[in-house]
């Protein structure tokens, strides 16, 4: 496995496997890697003939300070598991690297509501900061494909957006969430839990299959109002939001009329960590 740390010789390198017509799959990362993200290397390496993994823990997408600096760093472990699976670039930079000094970070696109709503709306500049680093990764690694999972539904569609507004010449490829096997949704962030909190965890998602059993046998608001009710049952949990919503606009739901389009998506504090996970309703 080629390892880099510089843009530039990881543009040279890639651009010369490039023009020998080969194929780029690339998954990007913030490293404390796990089996969600090397579902998306394994996917990688099926369909291309070059696997790029980037590890940067992207500090302009931390809208809380103290989450950015818990965030945890493995990257020895994190280059052991990519060799094992035969990923053939790690690209992991410094921070002076992607974000030289002085450099404003602008991005001119407007992504509606897709970036007020949920995570949008609790973590305020977020996607913006995931947008810029994405969109800088895919100037460097120029991929054929880059590979995202729909743990984090919303990026995704963030993503597929900025792709589609600014016509970058990359498929994206959404994977599905990787469980632990009681269902627990595999996050780097579940490092931080301690036993007892490890041990509610799994309620999340069992919410998520109630809700999606009961979906569309009751009017959508009470389904919400039923899953709040779920999830505060837990004294442990503390819920941010859980909606209902569009899969493309993420907009809320008032009713099940475009049902095979709706998602349940939930936020919720388990202690100190904060946990996202989704599930669509009728698929
Ligand atoms: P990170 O949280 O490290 O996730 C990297 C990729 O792995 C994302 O596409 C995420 O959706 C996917 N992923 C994480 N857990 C998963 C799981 N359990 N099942 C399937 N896929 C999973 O998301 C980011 O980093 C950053 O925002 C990034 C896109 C790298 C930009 O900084």
């Amino acid at each position: 496995m080629r390892q880099f740390t510089r843009i530039q010789e990881v543009k040279d390198y890639l651009k010369t496997e490039i023009q020998k017509g080969l194929t780029i799959g690339f998954v990007p990362t913030m490293g404390a890697l796990h089996e969600g993200h090397l579902g998306l290397i394994r996917r990688s390496k099926l369909e291309n003939d070059i696997t790029v993994c980037s590890i940067f823990v992207n500090p302009i997408q931390f809208n809380n300070q103290e989450d950015l600096a818990k965030y945890p760093r493995t990257f020895e472990q994190d280059r052991r598991m990519l060799e094992e699976h035969a990923c053939d670039v790690v690209f992991a930079p410094e921070k002076a690297e992607m974000y030289p000094d002085g450099e404003i970070y602008l991005l001119d696109i407007e992504f509606g509501m897709l970036d007020k709503v949920m995570e949008g709306k609790f973590r305020p500049g977020h996607f913006n900061g995931v947008a810029i680093v994405v969109k800088k990764l895919f100037d460097i690694v120029k991929p054929t494909r880059a590979y995202f999972g729909k743990k984090d539904f919303q990026q995704l569609a963030v993503i597929k957006y900025l792709v589609e507004k600014l016509e970058l010449p990359v498929e994206i490829i959404s994977c599905e969430t990787i469980r632990e096997p009681d269902g627990l949704a595999m996050s780097s962030r579940n490092t931080r839990l301690t036993n007892a909190e490890r041990n509610i965890a799994p309620k999340i998602y069992q919410i998520l299959c109630d809700v999606k059993e009961k979906a569309g046998t009751i009017p959508v608001s009470e389904l919400k109002e039923w899953g709040i009710k779920k999830i505060q049952e837990n004294p442990a949990l503390r819920v941010e939001y859980f909606e209902i919503g569009d899969k493309q606009s993420l907009l809320p739901a008032e009713n099940w009329k475009y049902k095979n389009q709706l998602v349940a998506f939930i936020a919720v504090f388990l202690g100190e960590v904060r946990l996202i996970d989704n599930i669509e309703l009728f698929s």
